[in-house]
């Protein structure tokens, strides 16, 4: 069975363009413009529906079973482990300051601005470690037996924003990416 690396690394690329599309909100704040709340919306509840709930959870496989063939790499893994969990804390916390600032006059700027920088250095952090040194002793020592625990624990779910099927909600994002 092929593993899914190459997939993961696709995804990692993604990400990492969406939040660069963040970081350029980010600096329209610092400009004292209005930031596009709508692409910020977009973004987050892709990575939200898609990351958090299809990118994570077999990683999550990978790396446990990563563990146990490699025990030095123990405290990296688990720092990933709870970055997964941090990402998704993260990632809530700023869609709740994002649906306050895009609601209400009265916005806690700053509060959308810090949530927005903390989940970028969370993201990116844990992005580059995966690339730089988990991903390449995965592909290793994981054995077959392993990716098939993996594939059999989350099923894969299609990207519903850069694979075939884009959904409705994503179509403008899409675009946006493309252009
Ligand atoms: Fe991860
Ligand atoms: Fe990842």
């Amino acid at each position: 069975m092929a593993n899914p690396l190459a997939n993961w690394h696709t995804d990692h690329v993604n990400f990492a363009r969406l939040l660069d599309l963040l970081e350029e909100q980010l600096a329209a704040f610092h400009r004292a413009e209005s930031p596009d709340y709508e692409l910020m919306g977009d973004i987050l509840y892709y990575l939200r529906v898609y990351s958090d709930r299809f990118h994570h959870p077999p990683e999550d496989v990978a790396y446990a079973r990563l563990v146990i063939r490699d025990p030095a790499i123990r405290l990296i893994v688990n720092r990933l482990l709870q970055e997964h969990r941090v990402i998704a804390t993260a990632g809530e916390e700023l869609v709740n300051r994002l649906n306050e600032a895009s609601g209400d006059a009265l916005v806690p700027r700053a509060a959308l601005e810090a949530a927005t920088a903390t989940y970028l250095v969370y993201y990116r952090h844990h992005l580059s470690t995966e690339e730089r040194e988990v991903m390449p002793r995965a592909v290793q020592v994981l054995t077959e037996e392993d990716w098939a625990a993996v594939a059999a624990a989350v099923p894969v779910s299609p990207d519903p924003l850069f694979g075939d099927i884009v959904l409705e909600r994503f179509v403008a994002l899409r675009r946006k990416i493309a252009s």
